[in-house]
């Protein structure tokens, strides 16, 4: 299996809320599917928002859908991340609270269980997903 990858987003998406919302068209095993993705920049802090933009240890990114009913977390645009604690993603549907770390949900109706994570690649400027053979992009 060879990996490939897709675009998500510029870091620079990233300084406004720590987080974004990427939404792709996927088609895998010959159907197409929407796949939502959040990336979280864990240096992000709102009280001085602003990211290295030539860093990329610090990104995590998983499936957008949480694990108790399959919603998607934001309240709003690409706001994700508890203002008080963004080390925290919240779901905006029941308040289930999930480690940006490791996707691992503290506390909620979903407690225990875990936001699926996406690997990821980069460039200098851009955040990226890598893919397998089996899973195609659609343009
Ligand atoms: S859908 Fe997320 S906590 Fe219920």
């Amino acid at each position: 299996m060879s990996d490939q990858s897709i675009f998500l987003c510029h870091k620079s998406d990233l300084q406004k809320t720590g987080a974004f919302g990427a939404s792709l068209h996927m088609q895998k095993e010959g159907r197409q599917k929407a796949l939502d993705i959040v990336i979280i920049d864990m240096t992000y802090n709102p009280a001085n928002p602003q990211s290295d933009p030539c860093s990329h240890n610090h990104y995590k990114a998983f499936v957008n859908a949480c694990p108790h009913l399959g919603m998607p977390l934001e309240t709003f645009d690409h706001q994700f991340l508890d203002q008080t604690n963004p080390a925290i993603l919240i779901c905006s549907t029941h308040g289930a609270r999930f480690q940006a770390q490791d996707g691992f949900c503290l506390s909620g109706p979903c407690k225990g269980s875990s936001l699926t994570p996406i690997s990821l690649t980069f460039t200098e400027q851009s955040i990226f997903m890598k893919i397998s053979d089996n899973t195609h992009p659609k343009h």
